[in-house]
């Protein structure tokens, strides 16, 4: 606790974020630890003690906000029903492959920011194989997008913001960073909102998986607290 104390600076939001606290470090820089047959060393820490201490972070008035990243709603229920401090944010990963309906219900009727990571499939992480699909260019989105005269990318933002979801789409391109701001000018329709959403097909893009009997699994299910195992 101390550990993650000492790291915060006068920000305006803190995340206690599940892949943060996942991992067992023992004084090492290590970002995953494996034990000797390989496999890598899950945190005993519990969430609620991390929140405890970005608690006091803002008691200190070292932060103004505090908020979850990659949390389940049963988790969410489990810092609310014994914090102090309710989160203000809710950080997970929403695009139309991943609508999260249910959890952005949970989280809005509880008042919790729902933050969209991720929002465009996330194309250029480094763990993607050719076999998955390629959100931006989703042959539907494209039409949609043709009809407003907007990029797949656009009214993917455009979807979340009229779901009253914050979005963070991340581009390193001045040019993309200018496309992704000029979305105030349409509204996507009712019936175009629906059309979007019926594409989700509960697909992670930022989740590691192995292969287990020719099945695809979680890599760190086992993880305590392990937050995508769970409906939502
Ligand atoms: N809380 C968490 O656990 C968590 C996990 C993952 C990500 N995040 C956060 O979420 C944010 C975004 O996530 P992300 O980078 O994984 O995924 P993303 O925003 O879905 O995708 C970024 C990729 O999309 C490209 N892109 C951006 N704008 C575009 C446009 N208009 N048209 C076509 N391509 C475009 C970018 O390329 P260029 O740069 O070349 O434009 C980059 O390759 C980041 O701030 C990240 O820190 C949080």
């Amino acid at each position: 606790m101390t550990l993650i104390y000492d790291y915060i600076v006068r920000v305006h939001l803190v995340f206690c974020s599940y892949y943060q606290f996942c991992r067992q470090h023992d004084g090492n820089d290590e970002l995953m630890p494996t034990d000797d047959k390989g496999n890598l060393v899950y945190s005993n820490t519990s969430y609620l003690e991390t929140w405890k201490a970005l608690e006091k972070a803002v008691d200190d008035g070292l932060v103004k906000a505090i908020g979850l990243s990659n949390f389940n709603s049963r988790q969410i229920d489990d810092v609310i029903r014994n914090g102090r401090i309710k989160p203000s944010v809710l950080q997970v990963e929403v695009h139309p492959y991943l609508s999260q309906e249910k959890l952005v219900k949970f989280c809005q009727e509880r008042d919790i920011v729902v933050t969209a990571y991720s929002p465009f499939g996330s194309p250029d992480r480094p763990w993607a194989t050719p076999d998955e699909p390629i959100l931006l260019e989703d042959p539907q989105l494209l039409d949609i997008a043709k009809k407003y005269k907007k990029s797949s990318a656009q009214v993917i933002i455009r979807w979340l913001i009229q779901r009253n979801i914050v979005v963070v789409p991340k581009s390193a391109n001045p040019a993309r960073i200018r496309e992704n701001f000029n979305v105030w000018d349409f509204t996507l329709s009712e019936d175009d909102m629906a059309v979007i959403s019926s594409f989700n097909r509960d697909y992670r893009f930022i989740a590691f998986y192995k292969t287990v009997n020719g099945k695809q699994e979680f890599r760190d299910k086992e993880a305590p607290n392990f937050p995508f195992a769970e409906e939502f």
